[in-house]
């Protein structure tokens, strides 16, 4: 079990939060991303869950036609109604020319590099290019063979990265919305316009603030809200990520746009019992932060976390976590 962590008393939760540095806690530097999780190998662990969960409820990697992996002609998850409807729907109306054979894969703020290392397997003749503003802590490619067509390169979004124009075919950016700040969407969208080819891909997956919770969850929601609002995180931009791609100067067509939810807890069945789990694991990977900060006292974490995972476990709320999936052309 981990230590009670003591609280500095001098340390007030106003103000401190934007720049706050946490001991025992790998933050990256406030300075270079506003992204709050902490860089240790716990998180990279939960990543890779949440890419499993990500992967099950999308049906495949990817929704750019044809790079969607063989999951979605294959058989239904058996999540109740939430699976398949609007993705379904997605996927037939993504009619536009396909990326036939992928060359060069960029993904924006890769974590571990799962996406990655599965892209690279199935592509081998494509490259694909993993982007992160810090190496991870836990590597996944550490614990098997790297794919030879798999790079990581350290860089930050918000800054712009090295590549030149027009350097890919399909850039993939997902749930990286904890480490863009209000103003900087357009930017980035920008920037990922920039990088992409005429003719190639962009695919954007990006969450909400999760809805339709129970208190408790509604507790930490604001908790953790208190963190995202000092470091200008808005998470109701995401909402507007197809409007972003339709006014990059980039110039994009045949822009898709789907809202879906994911299901937290038990009444999503196998998939929403995954993600109360995932949940619970990146809550308390927060614990530090929001305890140095004063957030909240040592003895109401845990009966808060034992809470939220009796809300989990209980059909009577039907959390959920907005997600917006943006698909869309560069111009030829
Ligand atoms: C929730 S993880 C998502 C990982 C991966 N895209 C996935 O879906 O499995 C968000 C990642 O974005 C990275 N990130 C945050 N701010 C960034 C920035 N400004 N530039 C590049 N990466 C960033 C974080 O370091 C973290 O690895």
């Amino acid at each position: 079990m981990s230590q009670p962590i003591p609280v500095d008393p001098a340390m007030s939760p106003a103000g401190l939060l934007a720049t706050l540095p946490v001991a025992g806690r790998a933050e990256i530097a406030p300075a270079e991303s506003p992204y709050p999780l902490p860089n240790i190998p716990e998180e990279d662990d939960r990543l890779s869950l949440q890419h499993f969960i990500l992967r099950a409820f999308l049906r495949g990697n990817s929704l750019v036609p044809s790079l969607h992996s063989s999951a979605a002609s294959g058989t239904r998850a058996s999540t109740g109604t939430w699976t398949n409807h609007i993705l379904d729907k997605t996927i037939a109306q993504a009619t536009a020319m396909p990326v036939t054979s992928p060359r060069r894969i960029l993904d924006v703020g890769c974590g571990n590099g799962r996406w990655c290392v599965e892209v690279a397997r199935r592509f081998p003749q494509a490259v694909v290019t993993g982007v992160d503003v810090v190496a991870p802590a836990k590597h996944y490619a550490d614990a098997q063979p790297m794919p030879p067509n798999y790079v990581f390169v350290q860089g930050n979004i918000l800054r712009g990265l090295s590549f030149a124009d027009g350097t890919f075919d399909y850039v993939h950016m997902r749930f990286v919305h904890l480490g863009i700040p209000s103003g900087q969407w357009q930017p980035v969208i920008n920037e990922l316009g920039r990088l992409i080819a005429p003719g190639g891909w962009l695919e954007c997956v990006e969450g909400l603030l999760p809805v339709e919770t129970g208190p408790a969850f509604a507790r930490y929601n604001g908790l953790f809200g208190a963190i995202l609002a000092a470091r200008q995180i808005d998470l109701a931009q995401p909402r507007k990520l197809d409007s972003y791609v339709r006014q990059s100067p980039y110039r994009f067509h045949q822009i898709q746009s789907r809202m879906v939810e994911l299901p937290i807890g038990a009444h999503g069945g196998f998939i929403g019992l995954s993600m109360a789990w995932n949940m619970v694991l990146g809550i308390q990977n927060m614990r530090a932060f929001c305890l140095q900060a004063g957030l909240i006292a040592v003895e109401e974490w845990e009966p808060l976390l034992r809470a939220i995972d009796e809300e989990f476990g209980s059909m009577a709320y039907q959390a959920v976590m907005p997600l917006h999936i943006v698909v869309a052309q560069r111009q030829g």
